[in-house]
């Protein structure tokens, strides 16, 4: 079996994507363990509803989260980390042990980098007026959305979108877009 870590720090409709899909029968994976550094985060309570086991991180820097999460990530068997709107960095700790992916959901390296998240990144591109965004999925280095680029799907701006409209659009690509990787990933493991 395939095994998945998901963090994630929000409302976690990328987290329901993969189980839905996983349940289905269509990803043939698992996930061990949803980690969240937000306790109020719906994320948990989807991993929840599915029995999946949860970990909320309780340090907030980021050199000490790593060691945090080397030790707890030490019980689990782990193929693949998937960040599925994870607001924190990622240590080097984590980075050397393990691989870790990254879904972004503008056209890296555009709108990327640290305060560059969810709606921040939409309102972003529509007062450029981009008539482009996309996903972006990546593998993650020690620098916020930079590591090297695995897939990316380009998604149209239109001239009325609000940020919710363009939100809306690139999630349904992105979730498409994860998933088609993830089976990729599986299959070369
Ligand atoms: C996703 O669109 C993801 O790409 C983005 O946050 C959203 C999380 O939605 N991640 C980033 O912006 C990371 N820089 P969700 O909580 O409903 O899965």
């Amino acid at each position: 079996m395939y095994n998945l870590v998901v963090f994630a720090s929000g409302n976690g409709s990328t987290l329901q994507a993969i189980i839905d899909n996983i349940n289905s029968g269509n990803l043939k994976a698992k996930i061990q363990l949803v980690v969240s550094n937000n306790p109020n985060a719906y994320a948990l309570s989807r991993a929840q509803n599915d029995n999946i086991p949860t970990y909320i991180i309780r340090n907030n820097k980021s050199a000490d989260i790593d060691i945090e999460l080397l030790e707890v990530l030490s019980n689990y068997d782990i193929d693949l980390i998937v960040l599925a709107g994870y607001l924190k960095l990622i240590g080097s700790g984590l980075i050397n042990k393990y691989t870790i992916i990254n879904t972004h959901p503008a056209l890296l390296p555009k709108y990327g980098g640290k305060g560059m998240y969810g709606m921040n990144v939409h309102r972003a591109v529509i007062e450029a007026h981009e008539n482009e965004s996309g996903v972006t999925l990546h593998y993650v280095n020690e620098k916020y959305d930079s590591g090297d680029i695995i897939s990316q799907t380009v998604v149209p701006v239109y001239p009325d979108d609000t940020p919710e409209d363009l939100s809306s659009r690139v999630q349904r690509a992105e979730k498409v877009q994860l998933i088609n990787s993830l089976k990729e990933f599986i299959l070369n493991l």
